[in-house]
């Protein structure tokens, strides 16, 4: 079963009377199990996009179907509890993930109240992010690297069926971003954790099984095994991406031409 299907998902956000739509007929289906790294330049959607995965925003147009159900027809408490068992979410503001004031431990069990609390869980997941010494200190007193590796570990307390993260590892280095890569992909080897990570590190994209480019809203680009694709969206539409822009730049006119298994694109003068 698909754990996310989205079908001509449009986000518009309204502010002081100015309209900013941040995604528009994104069509995206991510099977259970998959690890999709989520790509695209600054502005381009990304987190709008897993807010939404998140049921955190509804859709300003389009349906969302996260683990089968139709969350446009459920109601905010369904939707809610929904979150609480099978969603783990971190954002891309790693203290906003966290209780200060609670120490490490105690945030890792508090995010399994909605299951079963699982304290060997809770001190399994704090060792492979190392902080296994940091138990009992305040996570308001904890380093940003710190925070963003306890804010992983937090959204993986509760084996969720769906891991969304925002950048987990822009404020880690190398060593510790190996080690948030390979908690999200354990988490999916293990307990068949579906993953969408934001990011713009290279060492976590290339290590998980599929990528989706988000440009200006729309999904530009897949990639698999190291090869990527553009994608044919509704009506036909394809973005050319920017590394050809020299040659077909945006707004130029092109012509087609038939090909035996598809078309080429020549750039033409009016
Ligand atoms: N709450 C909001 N109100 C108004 N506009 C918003 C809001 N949140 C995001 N936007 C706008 O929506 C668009 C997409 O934003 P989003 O945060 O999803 O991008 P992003 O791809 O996550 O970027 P970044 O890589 O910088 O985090 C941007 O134009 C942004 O300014
Ligand atoms: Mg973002």
């Amino acid at each position: 079963m698909s754990v996310v299907r989205c079908d001509g998902i449009v986000q518009i956000y309204k502010a002081h009377e100015v309209e900013v739509v941040a995604l528009r007929d994104v069509d995206l289906v991510i099977d259970e199990g998959e690890t999709v790294a989520l790509l695209g330049p600054s502005g381009a959607g990304k987190s709008t996009l897993l807010w939404l995965l998140a049921g955190l925003l509804r859709p300003s147009a389009g349906r969302l179907w996260l683990n089968g159900a139709d969350i446009g027809r459920l109601s905010q408490r369904s939707l809610d509890r929904l979150r609480a068992a099978q969603i783990g979410m971190v954002l891309q503001n790693p203290a906003r993930n966290l209780i200060g004031y609670l120490s490490a431990a105690q945030n890792v069990t508090f995010a399994q109240r909605a299951v079963k609390r699982d304290r060997r869980r809770a001190g399994d997941l704090l060792r492979r992010v190392g902080l296994q010494d940091a138990g009992d200190r305040p996570a308001g007193r904890m380093s940003g690297g710190e925070q963003q590796r306890l804010a992983l570990a937090v959204a993986l307390a509760n084996k969720p069926r769906l891991l969304l993260a925002d950048e987990p590892t822009s404020q880690l280095d190398e060593r510790s971003g190996a080690w948030v890569v390979d908690l999200i992909k354990r988490a999916a080897d293990v307990d068949g954790t579906t993953a969408v990570v934001v990011t713009h590190d290279m060492s976590v994209s290339e290590a998980l099984g599929r990528t989706v480019t988000i440009r200006d809203g729309r999904v530009g680009a897949e990639g698999r095994r190291g090869e990527d694709f553009v994608v044919v969206g509704r009506e036909g539409a394809v973005q050319v991406p920017p590394e050809y822009h020299h040659l077909l730049p945006p707004g130029s006119m092109a012509r087609i031409e038939e090909l035996e298994d598809g078309i080429a694109l020549r750039r033409a003068e009016p």
